[in-house]
């Protein structure tokens, strides 16, 4: 699959959520600590560590 993070195109595997291709805004990695929000598609708030990509997934970390 093919996505772009933050405009730059990344390749990821079907199955990975965003932290998987911008893991550096992930902290506890299983949904409680709300720090890794991200926009993906233009929706903002999405956490990177529990949205898992699709093929075309746009992907900002900061607005
Ligand atoms: S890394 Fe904590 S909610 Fe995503």
């Amino acid at each position: 699959m093919n996505v772009t993070v933050d405009g730059v195109p990344v390749s990821a595997q079907p199955g990975q959520t965003v932290a998987a291709v911008v893991p550096s805004v992930v902290f506890c990695g299983i949904g409680v600590c709300f720090d890794c929000l991200v926009e993906v598609n233009g929706v903002q708030d999405v956490r990177a560590c529990q949205r898992v990509l699709v093929d075309g997934d746009s992907v900002r970390t900061r607005s």
